[in-house]
């Protein structure tokens, strides 16, 4: 039988809650698809660091790297200073596994009452390819004169013309597997002339490889205007880090909310992991509240990455079904727990497969 080994990072907040709503729908679909898990469980998060000081060791990096992919909840601790766990943990894990795409889908599901009105699921479908590993994440700047009133603060934007391509490549052939093959570059070529001169210029040499791609482009700022306005224009966006997280956090809201948002690091040929967006969310900490939706839906981008595409489209079939039918997406609106919603994607998923629809 095929055997898959599965790293689980609950991390903090409510993500060890949501995570094992997504490992009980992975087990139920193991049985029926005919796969087998092996977890490793991992503490590596706010507690730990709060008692060690540890954030990611060599030793997490090593286990990490026997496993298959990563199942990841959230981290980040109200007493630990902002930027220590992202950093040094999720930025650092992104960089160190060389996941230099995030994979983010922005879908309205049938049923889902999202935000805008008049947009239903057929104009609200489309996915944003975020650069994972540099822009301005990659962690260069400088502080001059600190402290005193002259001090200057700069941040670079680092953009390799490796790590472009590489993006945008994996964009296009991401855009030739769907429907309407549609890209979107994201940029803001108007103003950023160092770094988006070099990402046009790489969109449209790479463009020429994907003859069957249709592509245009759009500055940031309108594009953000288009996805509440006229969503439905969009199939696939390319992007950088700094934009991406700000753009998906946007898609997050039109689909409905966080509880819904699924997003995949990836690296094609190692290790992915895969995380619900919405973070920690610390005042639904322990109340079984928290919507179990988006690490699902990860779940499923998870096991569709190992090669179990029955078992993740049926998991994204139970996700789409049970969202549709839940009174709300929110944390504590849903009229039901995280667990009883988990329970209820597990009953869809043995549904799905008992119809034989996947
Ligand atoms: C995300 C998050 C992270 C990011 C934070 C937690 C560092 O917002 O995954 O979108 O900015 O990438
Ligand atoms: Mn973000």
């Amino acid at each position: 039988m095929r055997t898959h080994r599965i790293a689980v990072i609950p991390g903090d907040g409510t993500g060890p809650e949501v995570t094992a709503e997504a490992t009980k729908v992975i087990d139920h679909a193991a049985t029926v698809f005919g796969f087998e898990v092996e977890y490793q469980r991992h503490d590596i998060g706010g507690v730990r660091y709060l008692q060690t000081k540890e954030t990611l060791t060599g030793s997490d990096l090593e286990l990490l790297r026997g496993t298959d992919a990563i199942l990841f909840g959230a981290i980040g601790h109200p007493d630990i200073a902002p930027g220590i766990l992202e950093q040094e943990i999720l930025l650092r894990l992104r960089r160190e596994l060389d996941q230099y795409v995030n994979v983010r889908p922005v879908r309205l599901l049938p049923g889902v009452r999202g935000p805008l009105a008049g947009v239903g699921p057929e104009s609200l479908d489309f996915v944003v390819v975020r650069e994972n590993s540099e822009g301005l994440y990659a962690g260069s700047g400088e502080f001059t004169a600190k402290g005193s009133p002259f001090e200057v603060a700069v941040q670079h934007s680092v953009n390799s013309r490796f790590a472009v391509e590489r993006c945008i490549r994996y964009a296009f052939e991401l855009a030739q597997r769907r429907n309407r093959p549609h890209l979107t570059l994201c940029g803001k070529t108007n103003v950023l002339t160092y770094a988006w001169d070099l990402w046009d210029r790489v969109f449209s040499e790479v463009s020429g490889d994907y003859p069957d791609v249709e592509t245009d482009y759009a500055h940031v700022d309108a594009a953000c205007f288009w996805m509440v306005d006229d969503p439905g224009r969009f199939d696939v966006i390319v992007t950088d880090n700094m934009f991406g997280d700000i753009i998906t956090d946007l898609g997050a809201a039109l689909q409905g909310g966080l509880g819904i948002a699924a997003g995949a690091n990836i690296n094609p040929t190692g290790i992915s992991m895969f995380e619900p967006i919405g973070g920690t969310a610390p005042g639904f900490e322990g109340r079984g509240e928290i919507n179990p939706l988006a690490a699902i839906g990860a779940a499923a981008m998870l096991l569709t990455t190992l090669g179990e595409d029955k078992a993740g489209a049926a998991i994204e079939g139970a996700v789409a079904s049970v969202a549709g039918a839940l009174p709300s997406l929110r944390a504590a609106e849903m009229g039901a727990s995280t667990s009883e919603v988990g329970d209820q994607v597990v009953e869809a998923v043995a549904n799905v497969a008992s119809v034989g629809t996947v």
